[in-house]
């Protein structure tokens, strides 16, 4: 028997991650080549030409998942009945700003949108915030939105997970599918720590630690970490505008993996709710290593990274 459709909230979805998202999500990227799904887009009045234009491609298509657009610059209407909402509406930083710098413009979205979830999507919602700075965002949607459960409001620190990979895999010029477990702790920010201290590839005599394989701990000490916590402003830089493509591949991975679950032995980052773990600070939206099963994450315990430590050192 065919499922029902999962109604996908993507805020901001005129803009240009939203572009390279809401079709992923419509091929079945987000939660599964069997999902059909129904899109909700919001944007805001002066972007609703293009979302219209969005609407439109959607439509000519003619992807076989979806099975309904809602376009729209009203915030309850695009909030009714949603189950998962990603939340990437507010300004990108440009050349030479760091990420809190657009905080003051994107902050206040997120408390007048934590609202219109609150009392309009559908119960046990899952969220996740793209937009900058995230984890800030994410905490201010939490504190708006008192009663959706603190353990559904998350924001992306998979972009810099997945960056992490792709640095790894390069260096050793292995297949990235064959690179697991990095962890990134912290805020998606300058001040992240991206760390491979439990990361492991798959090579044909068995899985290897990476710091075993790569050999060279000044790299992986050094220029891996500012490559991963620059990246986003490496990418400003070359294309003039922030990353989209893998920005919207990092946030269907992220929703696929708290809904459909993470493979056995492998945990992902995410930024959730801080119940304290690892001396973070309780409450806040912190970016740990989890594992999900059932649609809930667990921040895996156990991973402190010794002499390498960025919270106990
Ligand atoms: P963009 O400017 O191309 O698109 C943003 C869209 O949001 C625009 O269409 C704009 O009209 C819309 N918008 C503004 N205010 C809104 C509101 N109140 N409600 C709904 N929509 C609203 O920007 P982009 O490149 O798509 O980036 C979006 C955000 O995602 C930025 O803040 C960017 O910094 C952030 N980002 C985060 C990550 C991450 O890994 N967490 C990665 C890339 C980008
Ligand atoms: C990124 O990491 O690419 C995004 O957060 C965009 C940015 O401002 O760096």
């Amino acid at each position: 028997m065919a499922k029902e459709p999962v109604r996908v909230l993507v805020t901001g979805a005129a803009g240009q991650i939203g572009y390279a998202l809401v079709p992923m999500i419509a091929r079945g990227v987000m939660l599964g080549a069997d999902q059909p799904v129904i899109l909700h887009m919001l944007d805001i009045p002066p972007a609703a030409e293009a979302l219209n234009g969005v609407k439109m491609e959607l439509v000519d298509a003619a992807f076989p998942l979806l099975k309904g657009v809602v376009a729209t610059t009203d915030a309850v209407e695009a909030c009714t009945g949603v189950n998962v909402a990603v939340m990437v509406g507010g300004f990108p930083r440009k050349e030479g700003m760091e990420r809190k710098d657009v905080m003051s413009k994107n902050v206040s979205i997120y408390k007048s949108q934590a609202s219109a979830l609150e009392q309009h999507a559908a119960p046990n919602c899952k969220v996740l915030v793209v937009a900058n700075p995230a984890n800030t965002n994410a905490l201010i949607l939490k504190e708006f939105a008192p009663s959706i459960p603190a353990k559904n409001i998350t924001c992306l620190t998979r972009l810099d997970h997945n960056r992490a990979l792709g640095q790894i895999s390069e260096k050793l010029n292995v297949q990235v599918s064959d690179v697991k477990n990095v962890i990134i702790w912290g805020n998606h920010s300058s001040t992240q720590y991206p760390d491979v201290n439990h990361a492991t590839v798959m090579t044909p005599s068995g899985e290897k630690p990476v710091r075993e394989l790569v050999k060279d701990d000044a790299w992986l000490n050094g220029e891996f970490i500012t490559t991963v916590q620059q990246r986003g402003a490496a990418i400003i830089k070359a294309r003039k505008l922030s990353s989209a493509l893998s920005a919207a591949s990092a946030a269907c991975d992220h929703i696929r993996d708290w809904v459909l679950g993470t493979p056995e032995g492998t945990w992902v980052s995410m930024g959730v709710y801080s119940d304290g773990s690892y001396n973070a600070p309780a409450g806040v939206i912190y970016s740990f290593p989890v594992t999900c099963k059932n649609g809930e994450w667990t921040i895996v315990q156990g991973k402190n990274t010794g002499k390498y430590d960025p919270i106990t050192c």
